[in-house]
């Protein structure tokens, strides 16, 4: 089996490429940067781990800003995941940096599938930002608690009231919507996965974006536990999984015959204050702010379709907070 990565760079599909290599996949992967040795050096020295073995690692340059450059990579592959998107969330041009990149880019990997002819089924990394977000001001009632696969966020509200962060969750969603009105037309087999936030230990060379978000009340980082508060503010919950078992689940949605349409991907459901009082408990040795109140009502992100497909997770909060908490001192951010 062949498969192709899109953005193996990043935190999650670094690991999927890995993964699929450890699984005996044969894997094409694209970075937008072939000279930037700082973020392909995880992919060059799995590429030289398997240089002898028959499933190789083949890095093609590709970017989702220019038309037809996923062609090559995606060319002779069984099963294509597209995990790369536009991540800028300090954006001041959300529109060109993050929302036409996001959709265009799909939407021509889609047509490179499209093209490859062999290509057995596309896996999509959507985002919890596609199906969680709410408009704060419509009253509490009409707010779901338990969130599954039927829901989308609020693209309508997200694009008039513009709150900070808004073009992420706003490029998800459409990108995702695109990708299933041009699936549906042209007859591909599409699987989506929604992650919650995501952290764990991550082989990049760079820390991923995601995890000091995550363990910003560890680290007491003030910008990152904003940008958390708003998270929990606008979906209704902190919501996290393991890295690993996010890489699982793609693994396991492209391989599972009956496996059709949206899957939410979450392990824990939480907040910022039952996380605060989690790790007070666990960790006494950092000083964790505890200045946050418990929200009224908290959102779950269902997994209950992944579950009964057949999948386990593996990692709960505690290891999820064990591991991050290990790689940032291995990193050198927090201390040994
Ligand atoms: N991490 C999370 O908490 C989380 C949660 C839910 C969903 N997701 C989804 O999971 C996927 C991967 O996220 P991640 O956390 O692994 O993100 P990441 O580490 O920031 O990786 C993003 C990847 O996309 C690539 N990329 C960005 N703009 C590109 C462009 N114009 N052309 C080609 N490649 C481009 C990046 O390449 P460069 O290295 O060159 O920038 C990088 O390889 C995304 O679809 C994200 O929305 C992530």
């Amino acid at each position: 089996m062949k498969a192709c990565v899109t953005g193996g760079t990043g935190y999650i599909a670094s690991l999927l490429v890995k993964c699929l290599l450890e699984k005996g996949y044969a894997v094409n992967t694209t970075a937008r940067d072939l000279s930037d040795n700082v973020k392909v050096s995880h992919l060059l020295e799995l590429q030289k781990q398997y240089s002898m073995r028959e499933n190789q690692l083949r890095i093609f340059q590709a970017d989702l800003k220019n038309e037809g450059s996923f062609e090559a990579a995606v060319a002779g592959c069984d099963i294509v995941f597209h995990v790369a998107t536009p991540v800028n969330f300090g954006s001041l041009d959300p529109e060109n940096d993050m929302i036409k990149p996001a959709i265009q880019g799909t939407l021509d990997v889609l047509r490179a599938c499209k093209k490859a002819k062999m290509v057995k089924r596309v896996v999509l990394t959507s985002s919890a930002a596609a199906v969680s977000i709410k408009n704060s001001k419509a009253s509490s009632h009409e707010h779901d608690l338990v969130v599954d696969e039927e829901r989308w966020t609020d693209v309508e509200f997200l694009a008039s009231e513009k709150p900070p962060g808004w073009g992420y969750p706003v490029s998800k969603s459409l990108a995702e919507k695109a990708a299933w009105k041009y699936a549906e037309e042209n007859h591909i087999d599409l699987i989506t996965v929604i992650p919650s936030l995501v952290a764990g230990p991550a082989i990049t060379s760079k820390v991923p974006s995601s995890i000091p978000i995550a363990m910003s009340l560890v680290t007491g980082n003030e910008s990152l536990i904003k940008i958390l508060k708003s998270m929990e503010q606008e979906s209704g919950s902190i919501s996290i999984t393991h890295v690993e078992d996010v890489v699982q689940a793609h693994i396991f949605l492209a391989t599972k015959e009956s496996a059709s349409g949206r899957y939410i991907c979450c392990a824990v459901n939480s907040s910022i204050a039952e996380i605060v009082k989690f790790l007070k408990m666990r960790y006494p040795q950092y000083h964790i702010t505890t200045d946050f109140e418990e929200i009224p009502a908290k959102t779950m992100l269902s997994s209950e379709k992944l579950v009964k497909e057949g999948f386990h997770f593996k990692y709960g909060i505690d290891e999820i907070y064990d591991q991050s908490i290990q790689y940032f001192k291995e990193v050198g951010i927090l201390q040994k």
